[in-house]
C-alpha cells in the first residue's frame, strides 16, 4: 500500500510494488513523483527524512536534510540594528539549504534498492513529459501566489499563469533533469550539468551556495528515537528532526493517565496533551539542533523521572501559563508546506518518509531550465534566540546557523510497532504542528479504537508552548467546549478554514490486513492491492 499527497504518485510507487519491488524502490519512484506532480512540497530542490522497519524488524532513519551553505553565518540575516530580516530567510536566494533530496533517494537505493535508479525514476520523467492534472486546491494556490513569483524571479516560470482545476502541466524541463539524473547518478545533481545549472542560477539571483556546497553534501543514516508507550513502540526521528524527542516526551508525559476514560477530544483531554505539549516544545526551544553540532541530552529528556517531574504542576483545575514554563533542567548536562507519504510492501517492509520545500514552494525561486523549486529551509534556523520563525517556533544556541549544519526540524516520520510487530506508518506536513498531529493519530487509534480512516479524518488541535495558546481546526470543536477552556485562562484560537495538517498513514489490522488513511484535508490517495 502506498498513501500520499497525490493519486499519480501513491499510483507509481504501487506499480513498483507490483513490479516486484520493495518499500525502498517503492520510496524512490513515490517521491519523485510527488516532485513533479505536488511542486508545492514534493521536490528535488528540498530534503526530508525516512524511517524504516523491514520485514525481520530492523529499524533505521535517513537524514536528507538540507544543510547550511559554507559561507552561511550566525548572523546573515540580522539587519544594522540586529533584528532578523526574515524575508531573507524565507523568500529567494538567500533562503535556500543545500538540497538533499537526491542524495537520499541514491543513499536509499544504495542500501535497500532492488531495482535500478533509471527504473524507479522512469515513471516519473513520462509523468513530467505527459503532464499531471491539476487540482481545484493547488490551482487556488497557484493562481494566489501569481505576483509573488514573479517578484521574486523577476522573470515567468513555468507556473506563471491563471489554472483551472484540470489544467494539465507538463514539465519538459524536470523530464530532462531527471533524465540525466537516471544516467549519470548522483554526481549529475552535485557536480555534474544540473548541479552547475543550479550553482550559476543560485549565484545569479545573488544566493551563495557554491560548487563545493554541492560536491560535500552527504546523506546520513542515523538511529531512530524509540519510545515505549504502553503496548506500543513508537520509532520516530531523531535530530535534526525534533519530532522524535518531542513527540516521545508528549507520550510519557501522558502514559501514566486513562485517556480513554477521559473521552476523545473531550475538555480534560485537550487539557492534557496541551500542557504536556507546552512542556515539551520549551524543551525543543532550548536543547534541540542538529546534533552533529550540538550535544543534545536526549536520554535525559526521556527519561521518565524527568518527564514526570514536568508535570509535577500539572492541574486540570487551570492553565498552567507558558510564561510560567522554561526548558526544564537537565542534570548532566531544534508553513505547513510539507508532504508525507507512508509505504508498507507485500513483503513486511515498511517507510514513512517527509519531505519538504518548507514553505509553500519553498523560497519560490523556480530554475526554468531544471524545473524544479527551492527551498527556503533557511528559515528554520533561529535566525535570533527569542525571534519566532515562520511556525512562531522559538530557538536558542542550538539551532543558530553555522556552515554545514542543519537546520532543526518537526518532521515526524513515525513507524509504530504493537507488541513487537509492525502496526502502523504514520506522518503529516505542518511545520511545528506535525508531531502533535502525529500524536492525536496514533491516540485516536490506540486508545479510542478508530479506524486508520476515522483518526486521519478526526479534528486536531495543537499547543507549542509559545504563543501560548491552542489552535483548533475549524471543523469539529463546538463553542461550548472551547468556552470550558478559556474558564480555565486557556488562550483559544479557531480561524475560518483552519486544518493542522494532512496525515497519510497505513495501519496493519489483526487480520494481517493493511488499511489506509488519507487525509481529506488534501488531494491525499491511498492504493493497494
Ligand atoms: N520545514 C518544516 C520542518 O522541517 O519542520
Amino acid at each position: 500500500m502506498v498513501v500520499s499527497a497525490r493519486e499519480e504518485a501513491s499510483k507509481i510507487g504501487l506499480q513498483i510494488l507490483q513490479n516486484g519491488g520493495n518499500a525502498f524502490d517503492a520510496m524512490i519512484a513515490t517521491e519523485m513523483a510527488l516532485a513533479v506532480c505536488y511542486p508545492f512540497a514534493g521536490n528535488l530542490g528540498g530534503g526530508g527524512f525516512m524511517v524504516y522497519r523491514t520485514n525481520d524488524g530492523k529499524t533505521g532513519s535517513l537524514d536528507y536534510r538540507e544543510k547550511a551553505p559554507l559561507s552561511a553565518s550566525k548572523t546573515m540575516y540580522l539587519d544594522e540594528n540586529g533584528d532578523p530580516d526574515s524575508e531573507l530567510s524565507r523568500v529567494g536566494s538567500l533562503a535556500i539549504g543545500i538540497p538533499g533530496t537526491v542524495a537520499g533517494m541514491f543513499k536509499v537505493n544504495e542500501k535497500f534498492g532492488t531495482l535500478p535508479m533509471s527504473e524507479l525514476l522512469q515513471p516519473s520523467i513520462d509523468l513530467a513529459n505527459n503532464g499531471f492534472e491539476v487540482t481545484s486546491g493547488q490551482a487556488d494556490m497557484l493562481n494566489r501566489l501569481q505576483t509573488t513569483f514573479l517578484e521574486v524571479n523577476k522573470d515567468s516560470i513555468l507556473y506563471s499563469r491563471k489554472f483551472s482545476s484540470g489544467d494539465t502541466v507538463r514539465n519538459l524541463a524536470l523530464a530532462k533533469t531527471l533524465e540525466r539524473i537516471s544516467q549519470n547518478g548522483i554526481s549529475e545533481f552535485y557536480g555534474g550539468q544540473t548541479g552547475n545549472v543550479l550553482v550559476d542560477f543560485i549565484s545569479k539571483h545573488g544566493g551563495i551556495i557554491g560548487t563545493e556546497d554541492l560536491t560535500k553534501y552527504e546523506a546520513v543514516w542515523r538511529t531512530p528515537v524509540k519510545i515505549a508507550y504502553k503496548e506500543l513502540n513508537v520509532i520516530s526521528m531523531p535530530p535534526p528532526s525534533s519530532g522524535g524527542i518531542v513527540l516521545g516526551q508528549i507520550l510519557k508525559m501522558i502514559e501514566s493517565y486513562d485517556l480513554n476514560a477521559l473521552d476523545h477530544n473531550s475538555s480534560k483531554y485537550i487539557q492534557l496533551l496541551v500542557e504536556a505539549e507546552r512542556r515539551a516544545y520549551a524543551d525543543r526551544s532550548f536543547y534541540l539542533g542538529d546534533p552533529d553540532f550540538v550535544s543534545i541530552p536526549q536520554d535525559s529528556l526521556l527519561s521518565e523521572e524527568y518527564l514526570k517531574q514536568r508535570m509535577q504542576d500539572f492541574s486540570f483545575e487551570t492553565a498552567t501559563h507558558s510564561e510560567e514554563i522554561e526548558h526544564g533542567e537537565i542534570i548532566g548536562i531544534e508553513s505547513d508546506e510539507t508532504t508525507h507519504y507512508s509505504i508498507v510492501d507485500q513483503y513486511g517492509n515498511a517507510i514513512a518518509a517527509t519531505t519538504t520545500l518548507n514553505g509553500a514552494y519553498g523560497s519560490k525561486l523556480f530554475v526554468n531550465e531544471l524545473g524544479i523549486f527551492l527551498n527556503n529551509e533557511m528559515d528554520d534556523f533561529s535566525a535570533k534566540p527569542g525571534v519566532p520563525n515562520m511556525f512562531g517556533l522559538i530557538g536558542a544556541e542550538a539551532n543558530s546557523i553555522a556552515p554545514e549544519k542543519r537546520m532543526l526540524s518537526s518532521m515526524t516520520p513515525t513507524i509504530v510497532e504493537k507488541n513487537g510487530e509492525f502496526w502502523m506508518s504514520v506522518g503529516t506536513p505542518g511545520g511545528s504542528t506535525i508531531i502533535t498531529s502525529v500524536l492525536q493519530t496514533i491516540l485516536n487509534v490506540y486508545e479510542f479504537d478508530m479506524s486508520m480512516q476515522e483518526a486521519v479524518n478526526a479534528p486536531r488541535f495543537h499547543h507549542q508552548w509559545l504563543p501560548d495558546e491552542i489552535v483548533f481546526e475549524t471543523k469539529g470543536f463546538e463553542s461550548a467546549l472551547l468556552d470550558s477552556l478559556k474558564i480555565k485562562k486557556y488562550k483559544v484560537i479557531q480561524q475560518e478554514s483552519k486544518i493542522l495538517g494532512k496525515v497519510d498513514a497505513i495501519l496493519k489490522l489483526p487480520n494481517g490486513k493493511l488499511e489506509g488513511g488519507a487525509d481529506y484535508r488534501g488531494d491525499d490517495t491511498a492504493v493497494g492491492f
